[in-house]
């Protein structure tokens, strides 16, 4: 037998047909998850009487020594087998002889059977990615924990705007990354529901038990429209999604860090194992990490417009269109794993110039707004008028060359324009570390609100890591459970 569908046809496939349709590259990853939805496919055919015990044992046999040869390196996918299914099959088929690895197929379709590999695969995929993730919000969580009084100016338009701490900052990171992990835990649920049983496209006219195989892998529950489940790749354009929006903002961080190190922000300073340098100007000094970060946007983007763009124009059912779905989701998935290991390492052995970032604050009238907010409180005046006097004395002060540093300077301005406060009072309300305390807003800089923030935050990221722990074992007790079904069936107990 060449081919596992060739009765109805008289001449072999081309090879150049073979070459240009087969899958073995994008497939070779799904090897395991081939063999266990096999497995419990052929358990539950024989629980239900569709097989007998007589054909289950060489059944499972043949698929547990495929299991091995792939652990030990030896199942390797022959492109002239199509694809994994094909390839596993014929491996059962080979072994156990076509009476009995004949019948696996019973009740079952490639396109059920693809769609139940991807989802297993994808959902430990989104679970690593989300684990590395409350990874890299810790390692943020601990910078914003030694800096929440670091003042440093906080900054809109990349011009000057208020004082902020370094660690509020970072903890902006950390209410951004919780909304990512969200996006991953709503695209896991998608993905994990059973579309074994599905068959073709229309269910079957055997007795199946989905129930049994939901539970033997793991799904937390069945995708019950045969039709619907076929046609479905929305848990990936979800996935897709989710991992997109974490590549844009694990682009702007990158973005952040390329010119927080540059020589005129001066902010930040990276270690030498995590840059690189040039091969002509010995000086240089190079954030190549974060700007291949910053680069690798539009690969991850690609990947959605990629699958979105096949998934438009289809009908329901099975199109072999959906076959090039599992490169871009393979391609978005080792992005991001590449991008979020060297994160942390980068970001923990990277060194913060706080003298600079304090300097800056009382260098450029970044404390201009406190002044205003001052008049508004003490001198019973609206903020618009309040306003225009700080914007008049910004004004004057900038023309001169000087800034808030010059507090005689500022404090002959003020009194030009009617308002009278001594040296000491303005010392305090112009300095930014005080302006800092000062912010005491729900959310706002304030190093009592940044300490709250990280609580809060370090909580709902335990939350989150038990989930994913839960969820994990639940996978893995489900292999564990199938895997002794199997041994005990091969064993004939
Ligand atoms: N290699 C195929 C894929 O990835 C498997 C399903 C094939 N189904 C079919 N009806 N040709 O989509």
């Amino acid at each position: 037998m060449s081919s596992l569908w060739g009765g109805r046809f008289s001449r072999k496939m081309a090879t150049s047909m073979l070459n240009f349709s087969q899958s073995t590259e994008a497939d070779t990853r799904l090897i395991p998850y081939d063999i266990w939805g096999s497995q419990a496919h052929a358990l539950m055919l024989a629980r239900q009487q569709i097989i007998t015990e007589t054909d289950l044992g060489p059944i499972l046999t043949w698929l547990d020594k495929a299991l091995t040869d792939f652990q030990q390196g030896q199942l390797v996918l022959d492109p002239a087998k199509e694809d994994v299914h094909m390839n596993v099959e014929f491996y059962l088929i080979e072994g156990a002889g076509a009476e009995f690895g004949g019948k696996l197929h019973t009740a079952r379709s490639r396109n059920d059977q693809v769609l139940t590999d991807a989802r297993l695969y994808s959902r430990e995929q989104i679970l690593a990615i989300s684990s590395h993730l409350t990874g890299l919000s810790r390692t943020f969580l601990n910078l914003a924990d030694q800096h929440t009084t670091t003042v440093m100016p906080g900054y809109t338009h990349t011009q000057h705007a208020q004082p902020i701490s370094l660690g509020f900052w970072a903890t902006a990171y950390v209410s951004l990354f919780l909304r990512d992990l969200k996006r991953l835990a709503a695209a896991f649920e998608t993905t994990n529901s059973n579309p074994l049983g599905a068959g073709a496209l229309a269910g079957t006219t055997f007795p199946i038990d989905r129930d049994f195989t939901t539970r033997l892998l793991g799904f937390d529950h069945l995708h019950r429209h045969a039709l619907d489940v076929i046609s479905s790749r929305d848990f990936i354009a979800e996935t897709l999604s989710a991992l997109v929006i974490l590549m844009a903002n694990l682009s702007r961080l990158s973005e952040e860090i390329v010119y927080w190190t540059s020589y005129e922000f001066g902010l930040a300073k990276l270690d030498d194992a995590f840059a690189s340098g040039s091969s002509i100007m010995p000086q240089k000094k190079n954030a190549d990490v974060a700007e291949l970060m910053r680069g690798r946007f539009g690969k991850m983007l690609g990947t959605l417009v990629d699958l979105l763009t096949n998934l438009k124009g289809l009908p329901l059912g099975y199109n072999r269109d959906l076959q090039e779905d599992k490169p871009p989701l393979w391609r978005a998935f080792d992005t991001i794993e590449d991008c979020l290991q060297i994160l942390p390492q980068m970001l923990q052995s990277m060194t913060f110039n706080t003298d600079r970032m304090a300097d800056l604050c009382q260098a450029n009238f970044s404390t201009a707004t406190e002044l205003a907010n001052y008049l508004v409180k003490e001198r019973d005046l609206p903020f618009r008028q309040c306003h225009e006097i700080v914007g008049g004395v910004v004004g004057k002060l900038s023309q001169q060359g000087e800034t808030f540093a010059n507090l005689e300077q500022t404090g002959s301005f003020l009194k030009e324009m009617g308002i009278k406060i001594a040296d000491v009072d303005l010392a305090q309300i112009l300095d930014a570390r005080q302006a800092l305390n000062r912010n005491q807003s729900v959310g706002g800089t304030s190093p009592t609100e940044v300490k709250k923030m990280i609580k809060e935050f370090s909580e709902t990221l335990s939350h989150i890591e038990n989930q994913i722990k839960r969820q994990t074992e639940q996978i893995q007790q489900a292999y564990h459970r199938t895997q002794q079904l199997v041994q005990e069936a091969i064993n004939g107990s």
